[in-house]
């Protein structure tokens, strides 16, 4: 069984101590759900990698309380204080020159970091009460969707988890945006996310790269797992991120395109279809209510595990409207599928 911590003094006092004594904690964040363990303690984070099946190329990132932290893991630029003052706490994380106590396992063998100082309050009270950095990549088998509530995790690890802090639902629901700021004179995002390229570009005053998705699709699995080194983010690998379900993204006036008498579809909308279309077509779905992308970003994934879990044949899902968080919704579900519309048979 599981153990789950609450938010009380006590709970999160036991919850620093599975920590401090080399134990794997799923921790609540707000982007996703994260499975924690002391960055420092290399046999601790061997673990993350083997309760996730997440190959050993692919570098965790490490969360911090406060600059204090994050200078301790990190050589540190006047970049990273720009966007550390603009947007820590938050879903940003920085990668940096690493220093030589963060063991090479978290790091995948790079010679950068990736560190975060996140903002969701129970998981800040945890980092203060611990005072120790925490490894945690998202709380999900590797290649399967983030978590963005307690039960995902749950529902993925079984016995495998021994221990969960429940901090409820994660308010944003995507992934932290990456940032690599390790290269002089070349910033570059390495994984889209809340915090656009645009802002970042504005506090830096210098445009950031964006190491798009196309890119990375043009670079297969296997070339990336061979050769690690040097890219810039090896965990980009082209899927990830998936349900169980087939997934197709596909603007809704081609979805008949893909029905069959002998297949049950559920059909995800960005924005809540009109009553007529409602009334026409069974297991529709939507995003959002009337089009705000922080609902559609926080709802996301909660959907998506919904809907793996009720055994649907396919899952149709029409792309949001590009920009701000639309993209990033786009880039995560371009991820969570390989499959073509017409190579679905
Ligand atoms: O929102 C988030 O970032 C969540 C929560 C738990 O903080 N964490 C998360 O971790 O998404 P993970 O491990 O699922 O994704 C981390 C990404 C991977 O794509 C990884 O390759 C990249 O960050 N990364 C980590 N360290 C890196 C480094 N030194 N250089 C380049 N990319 C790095
Ligand atoms: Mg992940």
């Amino acid at each position: 069984m599981t153990r789950i911590y609450g938010s009380g003094a006590q709970d999160l006092a036991q919850a620093a101590d599975v920590l401090a004594h080399g134990g794997i904690l799923a921790v609540p964040t707000e982007t996703v759900y994260g499975l924690a363990a002391h960055a420092l303690d290399e046999k601790a984070c061997r673990r993350i990698f083997e309760i996730k099946g997440r190959p050993l190329i692919d570098p965790l990132i490490v969360h911090i309380h406060d600059l204090a932290g994050a200078n301790r893991l990190a050589h540190w630029n006047e970049w990273a204080d720009s966007l550390a003052k603009a947007f820590w706490p938050g879903p940003l994380t920085l990668v940096l020159p690493k220093k030589e106590v963060v063991p090479p396992l978290v790091t995948a063998g790079l010679e950068t970091v990736a560190v975060r100082m996140p903002r969701h309050p129970l998981l800040r009270k945890l980092l203060i009460k611990c005072n120790l950095p925490l490894a945690a990549p998202s709380a999900n088998p590797f290649g399967y969707l983030s978590p963005t509530r307690p039960e995902h995790v749950l529902k993925s690890f079984g016995q495998k988890l021994e221990h969960l802090l429940n901090g409820g639902p994660c308010q944003i629901g995507l992934e932290s945006t990456v940032v690599d700021l390790s290269q002089p004179h070349r910033p570059a995002v390495l994984r889209p996310g809340p915090v656009g390229p645009e802002d970042i570009s504005e506090i830096l005053g210098i445009e950031v790269l964006v190491e798009t998705e196309s890119r990375m699709a043009a670079t297969t699995d296997e070339k990336v797992h061979s050769d690690t080194r040097g890219k810039p983010s090896p965990g980009l690998l082209h899927k990830h991120y998936s349900p169980g379900t087939p997934l197709v993204v596909l603007p809704c006036q081609d979805w008949t395109s893909q029905e069959s008498p002998t297949k049950r579809i559920a059909k995800i909308a960005y924005r809540k279809p009109d009553q007529a279309e409602l009334s026409r077509s069974s297991d529709m779905f939507w995003l959002t209510e009337d089009g705000d992308e922080q609902q559609a970003a926080h709802g996301l994934y909660d959907l998506l595990h919904k809907l793996d879990s009720l055994k649907f044949d396919l899952i149709l899902i029409e792309p949001a409207p590009e920009g701000g968080l639309g993209t990033v919704i786009n880039e995560r579900l371009s991820r969570a599928t390989s499959l073509k519309p017409d190579t679905i048979g």
